[in-house]
């Protein structure tokens, strides 16, 4: 027979996170509208380096920013801000995923540029704070992670809307241990949340003539939240007579990103958080590297451009920090500049990349000292981006058979 007191203690645990999330959704039900950029004047853009190999990747996709804003920098519509204190050292200084006087910070900045942050784990010698990532997606409720990979060569197009502030991210480090044996997660998934994923899913589909959405679930074994997510995915559908939709399970999804055959066919795909980490480190592994993808965080009144990848420890403890590759901040850059009303200029970027990262290929970082520095393949973006033949130079490649 259990003890009683230890099930009172679950029960009350329990009870104050339903609490919590009750609350959450009323707050969800009383969403602002979206920000329009174009009323705004000057639209201010905040640099955050991070941890680790962050500053420097940051730093080269700020320079592809700063020289293709120029214009606009003089003009007074687009103002740059340095961030400082987003470190490892600063938030395990205060005992918090983010400091109050950055996260004011942050908040004043129309959209944010962030490097990678260190994201402690149990015994690594950091106190257990939440990860930065976690806490400002949550924060400034960024709920919408859109993650694009393009394969141009291979007629790869995909474009992840991953959901970024439920399912098992919500309560991560709100568990419990009921007894020594005895571990408990939590995992949240709401009508709201699942429903602005889902709408924006579709609705870039719409925007952009995509014709299918693919929705990626586990509901035959995780019924009741997958279950949801999937319920109100055939609800929005009603909504998007034009673009045809389906349903798969994060297993055999993660095999089909490996079928050759038949990977193109998938476009726009929307999933729960952590099936989202997790394809989506896949999806970029296949475009040529976490190292190679960008991220965007989207909320109604804010939004961060990441990489999708961290800190890579790793590679500094090794002394390989400035081989790391700048395109996933490089193409986070490009996707906040398509966010604040210039998709002609993000498009240079993107093709930038990839003429310099998967055809013409003149600096290749392999992330040791075989390949290029950070900075060696910054400056090759910097002068492809600028070349007045970019254009033309991409639909060669791009069309060649
Ligand atoms: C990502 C990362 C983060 C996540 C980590 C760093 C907290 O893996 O952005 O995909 O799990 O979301
Ligand atoms: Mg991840």
């Amino acid at each position: 027979m259990a003890d009683n007191s230890v099930i009172e203690r679950a029960k009350e645990h329990f009870g104050g996170l339903v609490e919590q999330q009750l609350e959450r959704v009323e707050r969800l039900k009383q969403a602002p509208a979206p920000t329009d950029y174009s009323k705004i004047s000057p639209i201010v853009i905040g640099m955050l380096g991070g941890d680790g190999i962050g500053p420097t990747i940051t730093y080269e996709s700020q320079r592809v920013l700063e020289q293709l804003l120029d214009d606009e920098v003089k003009s007074g519509k687009v103002q740059f801000r340095n961030i400082e204190g987003l470190t490892i050292e600063n938030r395990a200084a205060k005992l918090q995923s983010i400091p109050d006087d950055v996260l004011a910070e942050i908040k004043e900045c129309h959209v944010t540029l962030k490097g990678p942050t260190h994201t402690p784990e149990k015994g690594d010698g950091w106190p257990n704070i939440e990860s930065a990532n976690v806490s400002m997606r949550k924060a400034l409720d960024l709920f919408a992670n859109v993650r694009p990979v393009r394969i141009p060569a291979e007629n790869i197009d995909w474009t992840f809307f991953r959901e970024n502030t439920e399912d098992m991210y919500a309560l991560g480090s709100n568990g419990i241990n009921i007894t020594d044996d005895l571990a408990m997660d939590f995992r949240v998934i709401t009508t709201q949340g699942s429903r602005r994923i889902i709408d924006a899913a579709f609705a870039h589909a719409k925007k952009t003539g995509k014709e299918r959405v693919t929705i990626v679930t586990k509901a035959n074994i995780v019924k009741t939240t997958d279950g949801k997510f999937l319920d109100i995915a055939r609800e929005v559908a009603e909504n998007y007579p034009g673009i045809s939709w389906d349903a798969w399970y994060i297993d055999i999804m993660t095999a089909k990103l490996i079928d050759t055959a038949r990977r193109s066919d998938f476009q726009v795909l929307a999933l729960p958080n952590m099936y989202g980490d997790i394809l989506t480190d896949e999806a970029a592994q296949i475009q040529g590297g976490v190292g190679t993808a960008g991220s965007a965080n989207i909320g109604t009144t804010s939004a961060m451009f990441e990489a999708i990848h961290g800190s890579a420890p790793r590679m500094v403890t090794e002394g390989r920090a400035q081989y790391a590759d700048p395109s996933s901040m490089i193409r986070a850059g490009a996707m906040l500049l398509e966010h604040i009303g210039f998709p002609e200029v993000a498009e240079k970027v993107n093709m930038a990349l990839d003429v310099c990262g998967q055809y013409e290929r003149k600096a290749v970082t392999t992330g040791r000292n075989t390949g290029a520095t950070t900075g060696e393949f910054g400056d090759y973006v910097v002068d492809t981006v600028s070349d007045s033949g970019l254009k033309s130079k991409w639909e060669g490649y791009v069309y060649a058979n």
